[in-house]
């Protein structure tokens, strides 16, 4: 079984949260982050066998449990959320366009 987080709940998150609970059985969402979790972006998570929402994504990457991410949030976030992720040891599938914020990397 493998473990993921997704980050970012958007539309695209959405998305993967579809693909994922509906045709990869040996894989479990643990968590969805996103700062502007609502009661409509939780709903859908629940809905898709998500375990735990929050609006922190550094509380996903902090769990050991969490092999992989899927990092769907606004595009201004990729290239320092990939970075942390890399740090924590996860594998990361992230969204195009990667940011080109060279300060950050
Ligand atoms: N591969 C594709 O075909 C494809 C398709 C659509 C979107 N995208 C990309 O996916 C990304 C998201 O697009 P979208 O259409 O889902 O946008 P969206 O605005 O619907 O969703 C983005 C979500 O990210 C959240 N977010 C912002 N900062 C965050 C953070 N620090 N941590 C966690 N979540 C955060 C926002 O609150 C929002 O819910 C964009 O980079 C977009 O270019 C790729």
């Amino acid at each position: 079984m493998v473990t993921v987080g997704i980050i970012g709940a958007g539309r695209i998150g959405q998305v993967h949260m579809t693909s994922i609970s509906t045709r990869v059985p040996n894989a479990k969402i643990k968590y969805v982050a996103d700062p502007y979790m609502d009661e409509k972006k939780e709903a859908f998570a629940k809905a898709h066998g998500v375990e735990k929402v929050t609006k922190d994504y550094r509380e996903v990457l902090a769990d050991k449990d969490v092999d992989a991410v899927l990092i769907c949030s606004s595009t201004d976030t990729h290239s320092q959320i990939s970075l942390e992720a890399i740090a924590a040891g996860k594998h990361v599938f992230c969204e195009k366009p990667i940011d080109h914020d060279v300060a950050k990397i």
